[in-house]
């Protein structure tokens, strides 16, 4: 038999023993990246508008990330959570600070799905109910926990009995009225919901939701999982509605891209607590705490929260000038670099025609959104060679 190309080798390998959960974007087989830049085996290069799913919020391979990884790693990788480590205790002291002040204590995971399964345990043990409320098209991860708040059917559906969760609409104040009794421990929801296509909460609706669970005493818990860290144009999402949620789940850019989650709750929520609770092996592991380390203070010398807010602002005007004569585009909506392009037809062809014929990376949100998640390093020029591409290959 012809021996196989390297190419297909490493695709065909890598399908042949990690594939059947995962639609592959072709063969293409990424090796390198550096700022927003992307480059496959071959030496192509692709402009990442993803962010790598929206977790390397400072580039790729930003050298003072890679060197704190790559210094901790030569020093203490592995460190069990029954001693105290150094780097963990500096980690977690900035962390608090760039958290809001009435989230003053935080418990260390590995992914945004962790980080929700342990917020659900804490919101329990907080107020002794068991009810759980979330919203339709919501999306918060695939762990049964998890998915069991995630709404889409086609996620859920296989794996049923999950835990007994009631969806709502989103930003429907009279439903959420409705469903929240004097059982139900909390309410889970996104301020901007991600997956399902960049849908905004209208500023009422949230304020009002906060105002029902306070009244009621379920505890409002907000996944700011993929709006965390400057998505938005603020650190955390919920900061543009003044909310004050009880409990916040942080993951993809806390970081920088290093595998990381984190759970943020109140005081009241922390005297609950007692050994054994909860617990994580790798969570808050001396590597990842470095590269958290270095991230916060990237995102603060870089005023990257700032230039999020900046840039998604010409993001946003530059997409409505290109795509303004567009009948195939129904609406541009964004907030901070978080963007989405809703069309009137499926977006999966046109994902495939800015890779192949632009080299540009982009994401679904739903079946017709266009979402971008750059990089928030992401420069004036990069904006327009994105933009260029997306107004290439979308129809009149
Ligand atoms: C809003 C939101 N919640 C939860 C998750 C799950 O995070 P992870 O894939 O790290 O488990 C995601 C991932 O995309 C997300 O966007």
């Amino acid at each position: 038999m012809e021996k196989l190309p390297a190419l297909a080798d490493l695709a065909a390998t890598e399908e042949a023993i990690l594939g059947g959960t995962t639609a592959r974007r072709g063969d293409v087989v990424i090796a390198r990246g550096e700022g927003c830049w992307l480059w496959d085996t071959q030496g192509r290069r692709y402009l990442d508008l993803t962010a790598a799913q929206g977790v390397a919020m400072l580039g790729h391979c930003h050298p003072t990330l890679s060197q704190a990884i790559a210094e901790q790693a030569h020093c203490l990788i592995a460190c069990p959570n029954f001693f105290y480590n150094d780097v963990r205790a500096r980690f977690a002291a900035a962390l608090r600070q760039v958290l809001p002040d009435h989230l003053s204590h935080v418990f260390l995971a590995n992914s945004g799905a962790e980080s929700i399964d342990g917020g659900l345990k804490l919101a329990r043990l907080a107020t002794g109910r068991t009810g759980i409320v979330a919203t339709m098209r919501g999306f918060h991860g695939r762990t049964v926990g998890a998915l069991s708040l995630t709404w889409e059917p086609k996620y859920r559906k296989p794996f049923e009995p999950l835990l007994d969760v009631t969806h709502v609409p989103f930003n429907n104040l009279e439903r959420m009225d409705a469903a929240v009794d004097e059982n139900v421990a909390v309410v889970v929801l996104e301020v901007v919901q991600g997956e399902s296509g960049v849908i905004m909460g209208d500023a009422a609706y949230l304020r009002g939701v906060e105002e029902i669970c306070r009244e009621r005493g379920a505890l409002l818990m907000i996944d700011e999982i993929q709006t965390g860290f400057g998505r938005t144009g603020r650190w955390f999402a919920h900061q543009h509605h003044g909310l004050r949620p009880d409990i916040i789940c942080m993951a993809k850019g806390i970081g920088g891209g290093f595998p990381m989650g984190a759970i943020a709750y109140t005081e009241a929520v922390h005297q609950a607590l007692y050994p054994g609770a909860h617990g994580s092996t790798f969570g808050g592991n001396p590597l990842a705490c470095a590269a958290g380390l270095a991230a916060l203070r990237i995102y603060r010398e870089e005023q990257l929260i700032e230039r999020s807010a900046a840039m998604g602002q010409l993001l946003l005007e530059r997409l409505n000038q290109a795509l303004a004569d567009r009948t195939a585009v129904r609406e541009i909506r964004g907030l901070g670099l978080m963007v989405g392009i809703e069309l009137r037809e499926k977006v999966g062809r046109y994902l495939k025609a800015l890779m192949e014929e632009h080299g540009v990376i982009a994401l679904p949100g739903g079946s017709n959104v266009l979402r971008l998640l750059p990089p928030l390093t992401i420069s004036e020029a990069e904006i327009e060679v994105g933009v260029q591409a997306i107004a290439a290959v979308l129809p009149d």
